[in-house]
């Protein structure tokens, strides 16, 4: 059942895991600023639930505690999937919110969507429109169908709007904001753990503040096949031998390497490990490396909002904007591709770039207007 009525708007607002943190706490912020207008309450899936790959952010970021904790956990996609939607329904019954909103395209983010646009609840999708065209990424899936539930659209770049357009998506439901993750760097810049005190703290690591770069990556593309993981590995490896690396470990890729054996090469490298790594501890590192290796969505933006260049380890970006604009280059995992795009950010200084229209600080803020207005329209022709 839908509420529609002139009180607020209540709102469940839906995080699963590491990515969605940074993209709800000015969500969450703007919103508990206008109770009169909107009631949002948090509910927190369980995809991620460790110390570091869940608390930390919390706690940094001041996300208040989840109203709700479905504590879903880990599975293949289908269980993790299944799981969020059958824990959900009965969350979504007891609420009655007159809107579940998600964010990005993680399995939190579908199975939500799911749920409530099954019972007639209107679908609010923030980072909506980005297309990868790569049907073969979870994520991928993720945000297509996310985006044909979706009742409100909000976008973080112009191709978005096109994207959706493509797609069938009546443009009116379509908002081109500007980008809550950009919201968060921006206001956590000043508070960002110093470069030189996570170095610091971490053991074995051979390099200094001047010169290390920055490595991250957890994709299913990149880790889960063998023979893929080795080639980056011993090309990253390689690397390192130029410039030392810090490679904040996401837990699946941990696993995948001692998997495949691979934990000896590594313990050959200068290439640091450490454990997954808070926001301010990671903004801290990121500010201050000479350049940035990474096959995550999020990285990408946030060394453009920096400036720092970017080397993603992927055959195609979602997020177009921050290779037109922006300092990021798509490699791949071609060892000669990555190795040359590696030599020239070191020789040059690497690409330099723009800050995307929009990428202000005011996203949260934009989405909060949109949605009062449109909530205040629903409530007329109610
Ligand atoms: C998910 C998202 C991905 C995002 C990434 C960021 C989907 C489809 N993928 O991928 O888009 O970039 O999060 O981290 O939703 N694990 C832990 N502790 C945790 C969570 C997970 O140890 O707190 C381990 C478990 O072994 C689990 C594995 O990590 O099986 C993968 O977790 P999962 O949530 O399935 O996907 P991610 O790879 O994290």
């Amino acid at each position: 059942m839908t509420t529609v009525s002139d009180g607020p708007l209540r709102v469940l607002c839906i995080v699963g895991a590491r990515p969605n943190f940074m993209k709800i706490a000015p969500l969450m912020r703007v919103f508990r600023s206008m109770p009169e207008r909107v009631t949002a309450m948090l509910v927190h899936t369980g995809q991620h639930y460790d110390e570091a790959m869940k608390d930390a952010f919390f706690r940094q970021l001041k996300i208040p505690e989840p109203d709700i904790d479905l504590g879903v956990g880990s599975g293949t996609h289908a269980q993790q999937t299944a799981e969020i939607m059958r824990r959900f329904e009965p969350v979504v019954d007891e609420a009655a919110p007159g809107a579940v909103l998600v964010v990005g395209d993680v399995n939190s983010t579908i199975a939500c969507a799911l749920v409530a646009s099954k019972k007639g609840i209107p679908v609010i999708h923030v980072e909506a429109g980005l297309r990868s065209w790569d049907r073969k990424m979870p994520e991928e899936i993720n945000r297509v169908l996310t985006d044909q539930i979706s009742d409100l659209l909000f976008t973080t770049e112009p191709d978005g709007a096109a994207n959706l357009q493509r797609e069938g998506v009546a443009t009116e439901r379509v908002h081109f904001v500007g980008n809550v993750m950009i919201d968060t760097l921006l206001a956590n810049r000043e508070r960002a753990v110093p470069a030189e005190t996570s170095l610091a703290a971490i053991a074995d690591f051979d390099g200094d503040v001047s010169s290390f770069g920055l490595l991250t990556m957890h994709r299913p593309s990149n880790v889960d096949d063998p023979v893929v993981l080795r080639r980056l590995v011993e090309t990253l490896t390689d690397l390192s031998q130029r410039l030392p690396l810090i490679f904040p470990i996401h837990p699946r890729t941990r696993a995948r390497i001692i998997d495949a054996g691979l934990d000896q090469v590594l313990a050959n490298s200068r290439i640091t490990l450490t454990e997954p790594l808070g926001y301010l501890e990671l903004l801290g590192l990121m500010s201050k490396a000479r350049l940035v290796l990474t096959d995550s969505g999020g990285l990408q933006e946030e060394t453009t909002a920096l400036g720092i260049p970017c080397i993603t380890l992927r055959e195609n970006t979602e997020r177009p904007i921050t290779v037109d604009r922006g300092t990021n280059t798509i490699v791949g995992t071609d060892p000669a591709k990555i190795r040359a795009c590696f030599d020239d950010a070191m020789d040059t200084g690497g690409k330099s770039g723009r800050i995307p229209e929009l990428w202000d600080g005011k996203a949260a803020q934009r989405i909060a207007e949109v949605l009062v207005t449109w909530a205040g329209d629903r409530a007329r022709v109610a």
